[in-house]
């Protein structure tokens, strides 16, 4: 029986294509497992099969009442879309970007980490140089990715495209003003803004004046404006000298994949796509893409999309069973349980198995 104090939370996955139903599972293994020893929530996952079969079956990638039925859950776990077959563009927007815009997810925010017992692309992390800690704030809705544009006279020679960059005191503001809290929140207090105003002169220069203009209010917060190809330079050359990041749709897009990288792999690469104002559910969803090359091998990495489920936990109010569930991800890691792209020889089950044990051993210990 569980007690008045047991939380409940309903949650939809989205597994959708590549390697996502494989990572998706895993971590409603692990957060059922935490669920189970921590005792302090229950969580039920139902499952929606959005993605390319569905589009293919349907000619459509979501629901016609996409947004009225993910608004019936607390939040939504999302594995990864494209397929071979699909162009991209179809995929991207038919299902993620169907969702992200229209529930207003303004805030794309993924922290980047070297785990202990893995080495970071730039240093090695053993011989005691500093660590990759980040945390990079995309912002979700508008920018290159605002869908503005088109085509003419297609077939021609005279052939014109399209692709406007959207930038809004609206949509600026609110995603500097999240940027500087979460850097306020965070030890260091430190923030880097990317830009691009040098060549860019409308959309970036605004977006800077904003920066500024938000910044009076975070008096404590150290800030400074990096344009986006040298911050490339700094990432690698200086990575001590930065914590958190914000930047506009595509540049942190580009940005965190190197961010991925250079701390370890895409493969342990979080993200949450928040609506900060609470009225949506928020998205909760590994950076990597459906990784055609190792889906249905078994070895995809699963920790970047249980340390995204551990972030939906945490935005959720289970702040405790998310740092429990880091824990455990840490010790596996420490303990050299790693898949191939971290230069080990596990596969997915047994980093997921090796992590539900770990919260057990964490939970006989509570
Ligand atoms: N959010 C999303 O749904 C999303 C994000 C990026 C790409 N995509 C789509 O995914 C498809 C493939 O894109 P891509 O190849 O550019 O990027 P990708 O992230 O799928 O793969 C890039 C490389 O990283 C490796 N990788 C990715 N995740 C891994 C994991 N968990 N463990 C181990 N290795 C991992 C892959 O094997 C591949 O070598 C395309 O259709 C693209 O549009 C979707």
């Amino acid at each position: 029986m569980t007690s008045n104090r047991t939380r409940h939370y309903n949650v939809v996955s989205i597994p959708a294509d590549g390697i996502g139903p494989e990572v998706v599972s895993a971590a409603i293994e692990v957060i059922q497992k935490l669920a189970q020893v921590s005792k302090s929530f229950t969580i039920e996952f139902e499952h929606i099969l959005w993605g390319t079969a569905y589009y293919k079956e349907h000619g459509r990638y979501v629901d016609e009442n996409v947004l009225e039925v993910l608004r019936r859950y607390d939040a939504i776990l999302f594995g990864s879309v494209g397929a071979p077959d699909v162009p991209d563009h179809i995929s991207l927007w038919g299902l993620l970007l169907a969702i992200r815009g229209p529930l207003q997810l303004y805030a794309n925010v993924r922290p980047v980490r070297t785990f202990p017992g893995t080495v970071s692309r730039l240093r090695d992390t053993k011989s005691g140089a500093p660590e990759i800690d980040w945390l990079v704030v995309r912002e979700n809705t508008e920018g290159e990715y605002s869908g503005h544009g088109g085509r003419s006279h297609r077939g021609q020679k005279w052939e014109v495209a399209t692709e406007v960059a959207i930038f809004t005191y609206v949509g600026i503001e609110r995603i500097m003003r999240f940027a500087f809290s979460a850097a306020q929140a965070r030890p260091k207090k430190l923030l880097t803004v990317v830009t691009k105003s040098n060549s860019m002169r409308n959309g970036m220069v605004l977006w800077d004046e904003v920066a500024l203009e938000v910044s009076r209010d975070f008096p404590d917060v150290k800030w400074d404006k990096m344009l986006v190809d040298a911050m490339t330079v700094r990432m690698v050359n200086f990575p001590g000298s930065l914590d958190t990041i914000v930047g506009t749709n595509l540049h942190m897009d580009i940005l965190s994949d190197l961010a991925a990288a250079l701390a370890g792999s895409l493969g342990i690469a979080p993200s949450s796509n928040l609506d900060p104002t609470g009225k949506n559910p928020s998205l909760f969803e590994p950076v990597h893409g459906s990784a055609f090359d190792i889906t249905g091998k078994g070895v995809a990495n699963p920790v970047a999309t249980i340390w995204s489920a551990a972030e939906m936990l945490g935005w959720l109010g289970e702040a405790e069973a998310k740092d429990t569930l880091m824990k455990a991800i840490e010790n596996v890691c420490t303990a050299g349980v790693l898949t191939a792209d971290l230069g080990g020889t596990a596969n997915t089950k047994e980093v997921t198995r090796a992590i539900c044990e770990e919260l057990e051993k964490l939970g006989s210990r509570t």
